[in-house]
């Protein structure tokens, strides 16, 4: 099973054995990590579920669409090189240790 580590607001760390297939977002939600809202419930409109991704795995992750780059423009806390959507990244094996961390407006 992969492993999530969301760095939340007052800077621990959950570190989550996530299921291949759901995405960063509903990991989340599933175990109560706080800060991740997910308001749209996952269909990329409401951008209650930006995370920052650690400088390390950005490139590991595929390029936002275009729909998610928009959004991206909007999100409540500062646009970041790390700034993502979370339910738009879906979860492989090849993930395993991704870091995010929520943005300190989201708590
Ligand atoms: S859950 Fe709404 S945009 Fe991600």
């Amino acid at each position: 099973m992969p492993t999530i580590h969301y760095i939340l607001h007052d800077g621990s760390t959950r570190s989550i054995d996530a299921k291949a297939g759901a995405s960063v977002m509903e990991t989340a939600i599933h175990h109560n990590v706080r800060g991740i809202d997910a308001e749209c419930g996952g269909s990329c409109s409401c951008a209650t579920c930006h995370v920052y991704v650690a400088d390390g795995d950005l490139d590991r992750l595929p390029p936002p669409d275009e729909m998610e780059n928009e959004l991206l423009d909007g999100v409540a806390s500062e646009r970041r090189p790390g700034s993502r959507l979370s339910c738009q990244i879906a979860i492989t094996p090849a993930l395993d240790g991704l870091t995010v961390r929520i943005p300190e407006s989201q708590v």
